[in-house]
């Protein structure tokens, strides 16, 4: 069988004042079912371009070039109306900032309901009942009360799920998560990275985890690519990347990270 995800020099530029600037330069990776890639980098390292370039939502005037396939079909070049039935369905997104991606004039019930019917059609009531399972799974107490609550009655971590099942309720083969855990505090960010590890071994679903933070990824993937400054600096599975790292870069990154042995200065 097949990858199910695969990038091959990906490259994204932008027009600026003076002239073309590569963003993501010559990305390669793939992503196999049940499979984590970790993407981190610092900040401006072209991770979350890489991921917008995939689902084609890039901002205006950015090009790409290079080669991105799910399944075996190519994404980048797809019509804008091609990549739609994609987004949300075989591939959706969660976002660093549930509440900017929620709409606050909804209940979140209607919000992954009309998620579904969208790309699955259905009855309203067969949606809702999909909505209250979704919310079920991720572990948000009460679903069949709580789908008809608006998303500000939600504590952020409760956000975060919320968006997690809207992300998941047509069943994606890819799912990609940008800095899901950046906007919450320390022991949510530990419940919500435990919440995806679990889902992803029961649905199967492959995902990209993008990070700035080389410890979030060390428990969850099984490959890591370290970008910065847009080029891809090194690629491998966690492992080699973690106890071997071939650049200079990582072993920075990884220097950055705090151990748990490590001494106290007081
Ligand atoms: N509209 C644009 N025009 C030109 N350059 C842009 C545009 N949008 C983003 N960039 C540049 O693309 C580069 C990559 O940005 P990107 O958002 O992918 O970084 P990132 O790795 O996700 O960073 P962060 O960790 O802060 O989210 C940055 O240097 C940014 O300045
Ligand atoms: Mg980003």
């Amino acid at each position: 069988m097949s990858d199910l995800f695969v990038v091959e020099d990906l490259t994204v530029t932008f027009p600026t004042s003076r002239g073309p600037v590569d963003v993501v330069k010559n990305v390669s990776f793939t992503v196999g079912r049940d499979d984590t890639l970790g993407i981190v980098g610092e900040s401006g390292s072209g991770k979350s371009m890489t991921a917008l370039a995939v689902l084609g939502l890039l901002p205006r005037g950015a090009r790409t070039s290079g080669s991105v396939k799910l399944d075996g079909i190519e994404l980048l070049g797809k019509s804008e109306r091609d990549l739609r039935s994609v987004r949300g369905n075989a591939i959706s997104m969660v976002f660093q900032d549930p509440l900017s991606s929620l709409n606050p004039y909804y209940t979140v019930g209607l919000q992954i309901s009309e998620m579904y019917q969208t790309h699955r059609g259905g009855s309203r009531r067969s949606a809702r009942q999909v909505a209250i399972d979704a919310l079920d799974r991720v572990g948000i107490p009460d679903p069949a009360r709580r789908v008809d609550h608006y998303p500000h009655q939600f504590s952020g971590g409760q956000r975060q799920r919320v968006m997690i099942a809207m992300a998941l309720c047509c069943s994606p083969s890819l799912l990609i998560a940008d800095e899901p855990t950046t906007a919450l505090d320390v022991t949510v960010q530990a419940q919500i990275l435990e919440l995806l590890a679990e889902l992803q071994s029961t649905t199967g679903t492959g995902m990209i985890f993008i990070t700035h933070d080389l410890a979030v990824i060390s428990s969850i993937a099984q490959r890591v690519l370290v970008m910065r400054s847009g080029d891809p600096v090194e690629y491998g599975t966690a492992e080699q990347v973690f106890s071997a790292p071939r650049h200079e870069y990582t072993r920075m990154l990884l220097d950055a990270v705090p151990r748990i042995d490590d001494e106290v200065a007081l």
